[in-house]
């Protein structure tokens, strides 16, 4: 972190700074008194503006009053939602490689994690539902998994959804579901297309529960304002907790995201067009490359290789570092099913992401 000059591709961030339109509405809110606390739940203006981008993203009925809380950050609402929901020696699957910080919560919640690594057919990472079947005991309470995928960029077809559904109903599980990426999709029909969420599918009583967060989408990683969607049960039960957590997140960051939520299709539409240009950008680059495999991914900001022979992807992240100055995350931090690759974020500027990406390609060519 201390090293000068790091082309960092490392973070799940890009380099660019929150819009405008959205610092100046935090502060307007300021100005206007959004400076007190508030509900647990979050202001019923933001859960009325979840509800109706949900309403107009994916045709999902939601009640603002019993079905939302606004939580401080996506990272808040999973630790919120495996919190409630997991007793300390309980099971929890989580399908990986993931970002860690689920399995982190279910120990914190002195439970268990059974990581279940996706397996990759041809070019396209899948399932593994026989590996899911095997692992239920009868403690198995929660399976999580993220759609699109931090770190593969995998999406759940409509298909997978309904078997994951199908399972945690067969199976009497609570369906964790992290669409923190869902607006950053590009095999949709058109770019801004959002994946289809898992609420699509599932009804209001499904012991579903959906983590999201403003940080991906509206470029407000420091800002900490994130939503669980869940069963009415659950989100009673999350508002009580959070109130020993942080109590609620921040007042006037909360209207900021209405902001972000009401004005912020057009700035994302410039976004998605730069990220799809940068992704294919990393595929080109790295596609050809002697041992390198990249299935395409169709959501998030990474590209995930997998390099043949690799069997120390921390050591292999030291040395592209101090050799070139380029910082990756290497795969071995994602969990089962992560060693062997490294994992690239394409979110910054290409003025670091191409040269970024010709350092690797050359450090790639002479060989690890
Ligand atoms: C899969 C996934 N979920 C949740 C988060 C949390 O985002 P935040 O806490 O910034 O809202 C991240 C951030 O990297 C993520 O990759």
């Amino acid at each position: 972190m201390s090293m000068d000059g790091v082309l960092k591709l490392y973070f799940g961030e890009s380099n660019l700074p929150t819009p405008e339109y959205i610092k100046q509405a935090a502060i307007r809110a300021m100005h206007d008194g959004f400076t007190f606390y508030t509900e647990n739940a979050g202001l019923p203006s933001t859960r009325r503006a979840l509800a109706d981008h949900y309403r107009a993203m994916q045709g999902v009925e939601l009640d603002p009053a019993s079905e939302i809380i606004v939580t401080a950050s996506g990272v808040q609402a999973l630790n919120l939602g495996i919190r409630a929901v997991l007793d300390p020696g309980d099971d929890a699957l989580v399908l990986t490689p993931a970002w860690p910080n689920g399995s982190s919560s279910i120990m914190m919640a002195n439970a268990n994690v059974i990581q279940i690594p996706h397996v990759l057919c041809g070019q396209r990472y899948a399932i593994d539902f026989g590996a899911l079947e095997a692992a239920v005991t009868p403690r198995t309470r929660m399976l999580l998994y993220t759609s699109p995928s931090n770190p593969l960029g995998w999406v759940a077809t409509a298909q997978e959804q309904q078997g994951l559904l199908d399972f945690a109903r067969r199976h009497n599980l609570w369906l964790v579901a992290d669409e923190v990426y869902d607006r950053l999709f590009y095999a949709g029909s058109r770019l801004g297309e959002p994946v289809p969420s898992i609420l699509r599918m599932a009804t209001r009583d499904d012991a579903v529960i959906v983590i999201h967060s403003f940080s991906k989408s509206y470029c407000m990683t420091g800002w900490r304002v994130g939503w669980l969607v869940g069963r009415r049960d659950f989100i009673a039960k999350a508002t009580q907790l959070i109130e020993f957590v942080v109590s609620h997140a921040p007042t006037f960051a909360q209207k900021a995201g209405e902001t972000a939520l009401a004005e912020g299709e057009e700035e994302l539409g410039r976004m998605l067009e730069r990220l799809k240009q940068n992704r294919d950008l990393c595929l080109s680059a790295l596609r050809g490359l002697p041992g390198v495999t990249v299935p395409t991914p169709d959501g998030a900001f990474y590209v995930f290789p997998r390099l043949e022979g690799l069997t120390d992807s921390f050591g292999f992240c030291r040395d592209l570092l101090l050799e070139t100055r380029v910082g990756l995350a290497p795969g071995v931090a994602f969990g089962n099913g992560g060693e062997g690759s490294f994992r690239i974020c394409y979110a910054a500027e290409s003025s670091i992401l191409e040269p970024a990406m010709e350092r690797l390609t050359q450090f790639l060519r002479v060989g690890v």
